[in-house]
């Protein structure tokens, strides 16, 4: 999903917006651009594809200009172009611009526009956004963004340049994550913190209805209602080395890898299984109101959906507080019964999901409690949340989510575990699953040697066109992440089923040609879970089973078995997804396909 990079200093500023738009590829984008002031003029570079294209575009050039901004657009509005990359100048040719996010009123201010002699040169929503500052622009830049920004409707986070103030840059965000990195005798503007972190790791968010203007050595911060804003500096914590890919091939390949210390660093000062107490910090002030609880909603999109299906079994097994689980996007538009004394909780990943947060600011809005569970520090679903839990999982940069999820479903059995102690559900019972739970990292790294052995599996299976995924209970949303997994780095389709609803219609899919991946640990289903690998063994499927170390039944009965250690049942999807991580990734990787950049995909989907 697109990415916002601005400086204005000393150093040579192309040189730094390319970096900064290369740190930000993983998040997906199909075009990129820059723009430059010199010699009170503009120097535009755009182009269609990577970046390398675009540095082909520039052959080099370095110049000597010390003030531009550089765009990664994941087009939402007219197809991937030169004309349609950004940034968007004004009809005089004295403003420039870059946006992140959808203006949703653009026709009709197209419209006016074109009426008042405005030449469009692009298909785009953001373009109308440029004429509409020319149009308010009277010797002051940031008044003019200002007034313009009050027709808007919609989404943004921009960076605005004009040749006639070549000492400032503006900016202003609603919707679309934005920072200010502040340095010495230069600033810096960002819509990830990827891009500037090796530059400063001092920055101060902007929030939804701020903007403001950038300049060496200030930050001019307000309002839409022109209130000043004296917000912290924000020291960052995360460096160089996280963003790097330490030697795999893919980012994703290195982030399944790492899952035993994520996992540890999630666990850490959290899970205290010695006395039997689970400890989260970031929920110390609402202590009160999770005692009271009586309904909790889970609200996410894609994989952190799938954690708080897992999630969901958690905390009514443990705490016995109902759980509705709830695609974000959904909830938002459908005019929810939200209860007294519920608790919304958003997952993300990025913090930054467009439909969660909306979906989070419905159910606050409702007067639920709305809390996160969240990986990037200082995102705005973090922010926006009245409290909440931070994965410490590291920055996750492959688009396919693989670290967050085993992170967030660790947090989910501790979130669960800290309203089952509220509700005295006995220390020992705690302690026994808290003592499993610090198991879980040398488990996972037992199943990452077993990564050969899965390549072997993709090998065979890399040319299928179709997977079905089956499991049952709280390995069920496991078979729905696995086979997201697969198809959103593969482009092989597969759909993830509770095993039992195979016989209402799956199981006419069955056939040699359709490999079928059981997860089937040992649990109460499991005998459940074996009589549907007969169904589909008596159809002449193809069975490739997740299935516990000391397992020779199920061996019997399955074409190919990949054995995992055991814990307590309820954690095991901790486990079983590390295996069809891997499976996922292997066959992407043999089909050639841009693994950590899956085509048309966002690692933040910032856009509704
Ligand atoms: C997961 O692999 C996908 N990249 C996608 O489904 C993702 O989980 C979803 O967009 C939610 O992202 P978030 O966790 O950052 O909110
Ligand atoms: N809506 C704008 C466009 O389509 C910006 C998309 C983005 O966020 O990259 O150009």
């Amino acid at each position: 999903m697109c990415g916002i990079i601005g400086y204005i200093g000393k150093r040579k500023v192309i040189p730094l917006l390319l970096q900064g738009l290369k740190r930000m590829e993983y998040r997906g984008y199909d075009s990129s651009g820059i723009a430059l002031i010199h010699d009170q003029k503009f120097q535009l570079y755009k182009q269609k594809g990577r970046i390398e294209e675009l540095e082909k575009v520039l052959n080099g050039t370095a110049g000597d200009a010390s003030v531009g901004i550089g765009h990664t657009r994941w087009a939402t509005h007219g197809e991937p172009s030169v004309l349609n990359a950004h940034p968007h100048t004004s009809s005089n040719g004295k403003i420039a611009l870059i946006h992140n996010g959808i203006i949703e009123n653009y026709s009709e201010l197209r419209k006016a526009l074109a009426k008042k002699g405005y030449k469009f040169q692009s298909q785009t929503d953001t373009e109308t956004l440029v004429h509409l500052i020319q149009e308010f622009y009277e010797g002051d830049l940031v008044n003019a963004v200002l007034r313009a920004l009050r027709r808007l409707e919609g989404t943004y986070g921009i960076a605005v340049l004009h040749v006639d103030e070549p000492d400032r840059i503006v900016v202003a965000r609603k919707g679309s994550p934005l920072v200010v990195g502040i340095g010495e005798g230069e600033n810096f503007i960002a819509s990830d913190l990827a891009a500037i972190v090796e530059y400063t790791r001092d920055v101060i968010f902007l929030e939804d209805g701020e903007l403001g203007t950038v300049t060496t050595d200030n930050f001019h911060h307000f309002n839409l209602e022109e209130s000043v804003i004296k917000r912290k500096v924000t020291h960052i914590d995360f460096n160089l080395d996280q963003i790097e890919k330490g030697g795999y091939k893919h980012f994703m390949l290195k982030e399944i890898m790492e899952q035993p210390q994520t996992l540890e660093n999630t666990m850490r000062g959290r899970a205290l299984d010695d006395i039997g107490e689970v400890r989260l910090g970031g929920l110390i002030r609402r202590l009160d109101e999770l005692k009271d609880a009586e309904r909790i909603m889970l609200l996410a999109c894609g994989t952190s959906y799938h954690s708080g299906l897992v999630g969901e079994y958690m905390i009514e097994e443990w705490a016995r507080i109902p759980v509705e689980v709830e695609y974000a996007s959904e909830f938002r538009y459908r005019n929810p019964i939200i209860p007294p004394n519920t608790v919304a909780i958003a997952i993300s990943q990025s913090g930054e999901t467009a439909d969660t947060l909306a979906a989070l600011r419905e159910a606050q809005a409702r007067n639920a409690l709305g809390l996160s569970i969240v990986n990037t520090v200082g995102s705005t679903i973090a922010r926006e949340s009245e409290g909440g839990i931070y994965l410490h999982a590291g920055h996750e940069i492959g688009v396919a989510s693989t670290k967050a999820f085993t992170s967030q479903v660790t947090v989910l059995a501790l979130f669960a575990l800290l309203l089952a102690q509220q509700r005295d559900f006995p220390t020992d019972k705690i302690k026994e699953i808290l003592g499993e739970l610090r198991r879980i990292p040398s488990l996972v790294e037992r199943i990452l040697k077993k990564d050969r052995e899965i390549f072997e599996i993709a090998k065979i299976f890399s040319r299928a066109s179709n997977f079905l995924y089956l499991a049952r209970g709280p390995n069920f949303p496991v078979a729905l992440e696995g086979a997201l997994k697969l198809k959103e780095i593969s482009y092989i389709h597969a759909e993830g089923y509770p095993a039992a609803e195979m016989k209402h219609g799956p199981i006419a899919l069955i056939d040699r040609m359709m490999p079928v991946v059981f997860i089937a640990t040992r649990d109460k289903t499991y005998k459940k879970v074996i009589a549907n690998i007969e169904e589909v063994r008596s159809r002449g499927g193809t069975i490739i089973a997740v299935v516990n170390e000391d397992d020779e039944e199920i061996m019997e009965l399955s074409d190919y078995v990949i054995r995992i250690p055991s814990c307590h049942p309820m954690l095991m999807p901790i486990l079983t997804a590390i295996p069809l991580q891997l499976l996922a990734y292997h066959i992407a990787n043999l089909l050639g396909r841009d693994v950590d950049k899956p085509r048309n995909l966002a690692k933040s989907v910032t856009v509704e």
